[in-house]
Parts: structure tokens; sequence; C-alpha cells
């Protein structure tokens, strides 16, 4: 992997910048800036070189559509600020923008191109998608390790058609998850949550062999909660799932690796409703799991307390609503005293985590923090990254 930092002669080159701009956006607001701020170094050092930038990012999931609500433009907006240089979104369709000289018209510092997930060649890893990308620049820098996980055009497959490099971020989160699995101490606790249940269930049964305990909370808990025999009501849920959850349970005995889900829930009718503490066979079929119990909390306290090395990544509830941001709140607070106390290693990585972290402003108080969600999980099960596969 040869990092953009050790580039000479960048001057005038037009940088196809690949980012991960994807921030939550409440009402066309940014709620969390994580990962803008974390990229304002590398966007620094591609201003003095002089380089000629042009962001690529996707917001969300669009899956191949233009959808208004997924617009970078409050990113742009955002960039603006925090670098005071001028910034322009392109809004034109890319395969109307013929050649990079097309871009060269413009004065700003920063080129934006609109979501790139807008494009349906995107996620399909497209060739002829990547190679018209890859034509409207001289150098591909993938600053992104929390795509890094996907196999897309502007990740992987743009990088057959240019020159291509790591950017610093990039760098600084392989260089720190290195150091963390090379160095683990144990028992080591992984809580896993947040609501992208595909992403995550089949990335568990890899994770056994190296854990001692995996605590399974947020709306993948409630694929195990049905297993078991529990209406779980209008909760969301992964499609056909008996299969893996059997998979991860009867590893976890072979492996001797704990699997934790939740004893109790808090319930609600609406995601903005108020909050009822419910065992599980107690849940009706028009109410929805939005946060762990006070049983599940206690649980998950005390095997934070056995531990040497936590991991975190996602959140035990809707957060969103105070409401139901208590498990994650009292989660985070335990390991914050802990790590104090008795000197444990606390890791926290997703874009969700990072930014109830930041709410609570909290997130100082954690060893090592990722911007990244899938690709952290997945880079710690030992996978290879297709786009860092694709930087070497
Ligand atoms: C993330 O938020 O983890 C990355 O932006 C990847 O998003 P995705 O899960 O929609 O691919």
């Amino acid at each position: 992997m040869r990092s953009i930092l050790n580039e000479k002669s960048l001057k005038k080159k037009k940088i196809l910048l690949r980012l991960d701009l994807n921030v939550p956006l409440e009402n066309g607001k940014i709620s969390d800036t994580t990962r803008i701020d974390k990229i304002i170094p590398t966007l620094n050092f591609l201003i003095q070189q002089k380089t000629k930038i042009i962001i690529i990012s996707h917001v969300g999931r669009p899956k191949g559509k233009i959808v208004k609500d997924l617009s970078l433009k409050p990113v742009g907006d955002e960039l603006k600020k925090k670098l005071n240089v001028d910034v322009k979104l392109i809004t034109e369709n890319i395969y109307e923008i013929k050649n990079k000289d097309f871009l060269e018209k413009f004065d700003e510092e920063i080129l934006i191109l609109e979501n790139i997930r807008f494009y349906e060649g995107e996620e399909k890893n497209d060739d002829k998608f990547a190679k018209h990308l890859a034509s409207l620049g001289d150098i591909y820098v993938n600053d992104a390790f929390s795509c890094s996980h996907r196999s897309h055009a502007s990740i992987q497959q743009i990088s057959k058609h240019l020159p291509s490099f790591s950017g610093l971020q990039l760098d600084l989160e392989v260089a720190a998850l290195n150091k963390i699995t090379t160095e683990i101490t144990k028992p080591v606790t992984c809580i896993i949550g947040g609501s992208k249940i595909s992403t995550k269930i089949d990335i568990i049964k890899n994770l056994i062999p190296k854990f001692d305990n995996i605590i399974i909370v947020g709306a993948m808990a409630n694929n195990f909660i049905e297993y078991f025999g529990n209406n779980i009501g209008k909760s969301i849920k992964e499609e056909n799932c008996v299969q893996i959850v059997e998979e991860i349970l009867s590893l976890s005995k072979k492996k001797e690796c704990k699997i934790i889900y939740p004893e109790d829930v808090l319930v609600s009718k609406n995601l903005n409703g108020s909050p009822k503490n419910k065992d599980l066979d107690q849940i009706l079929p028009d109410e929805m799991i939005l946060d762990i119990g006070p049983k599940t909390i206690n649980k998950i306290v005390n095997i934070i307390g056995k531990s040497k090395t936590i991991l975190w990544n996602g959140p035990a509830g809707y957060f969103e609503n105070p409401n139901f941001a208590n498990g994650s709140i009292k989660i985070a607070k335990t390991i914050i005293e802990d790590n104090k106390s008795k000197n444990i290693f606390s890791v926290v990585g997703g874009g969700d985590t990072v930014s109830l972290l930041n709410k609570l402003k909290v997130v100082h108080k954690f060893n090592f923090v990722s911007t990244a969600g899938g690709a952290f999980l997945e880079y710690l099960e030992g996978k290879k990254l297709p786009g860092i596969i694709a930087l070497n």
C-alpha cells in the first residue's frame, strides 16, 4: 500500500479522493461531523500540495436512484466552513462529463461529485463506470477505510485504471487496528449492536474463535430473541436468519465463547413513543423493541467488569429518541469507569456509536475510535478488505 503522504510532485494533479462522508443527516442537517473532521488533515495536505481535489463519496443507501434528501450538499457546505476554501458540488450526471478538461473550468479548490450511489454502476462494481470515473482524474486516493469492505466501483474497480494510493486517515486506521489485533489482552468482549443486521450477522460467526464474550444488542438481537420463540412484534429483523443463528450458537459452545443477548427490553408502539420495560415473552404484536432493559444492562455491566479488552460497534437501542438511549449510555459509562479504575483497553467503531459518544462528549475517553462500522468488524475478523487489496 503506497501512501499519498510520501508522493512527490503532486502539483496540479487531479486527485480522485474517495472519502466516507456518509454522515448522519437529520432534516437536511448534519448531526455528527466526526467523519468530516477526521479527513481534514488529508484535505489540508492535498491543498498544500496544490492539487485539484475531486471528492467521491456516498451518503445513505439510495440504491442507484437519485434521492434528493441524500445529496452531498450539506457536506459541501460544512467542508467550506471548516476549511475556509471554495467548494463546488458537481450535480451534472457523471456520464455527461466527457473528460477531465471539463473539471478544469472550475476555480474552486475542492469539487465534490454528487452522491456516487445515485449511479447503479457503483454498487455493481461496474468496470465501465469505474473506468469513466477514473478518466476524470490523474491519481486515485482511498481515504475511506470505513467503506473498504465494499467491492464497489469507486472503492475497488477504479484502482485498476489509475495509480492508486492510501490516504492519511486510512493509514491511521489500518495501523491502529493492526496494533489492536496483534496486542489484544484476554478476556476480550465484543459488543455488537446497531441496525445494519445484514452487514454484521455473518461476521459474528468468524469473531467467535477470537473472543471470550460476544454481546448482541440493537436490532441484531431481535433475530436471537425471535429464534428462542418470542414474539418480536413490529421490530426490525433480518429475514431467513435461523440457520446463521443456529450456527452462531453451536460454534460458540465449541469455542467456549459466550453469546449474550437481551433478557428484557424496552418497547414502544412507534419510534417517537415512550418506553415500556418488558420481559421477552410479553411483547405485543403492535410493539417494537427499541432498547435493552435493566436486567440486560446489569448483565452487560458485569461482563464488562470481568474483561480486559472491550470492542464496541453499534448502539444498543434507538438512541436518536432519548427514551431509548439508556442502554447505550450505560454501556459507554461502564466502559469509561472501568477504563479509569481497572485499566481495560477500549476500542469503539461505527458512525452511529461515535455519534452517540460525541453527543455524550466522551469520545476521547476511549483508547481508539474508528469511524468504521462494518469494515472495522471485518478487519477484526481477519478478512482482507477489497478496498485495501486494491491498493496493494
Ligand atoms: C458505513 O457507514 O459503515 C459506511 O459508510 C458504509 O456504508 P454501507 O454499510 O451503506 O455500505
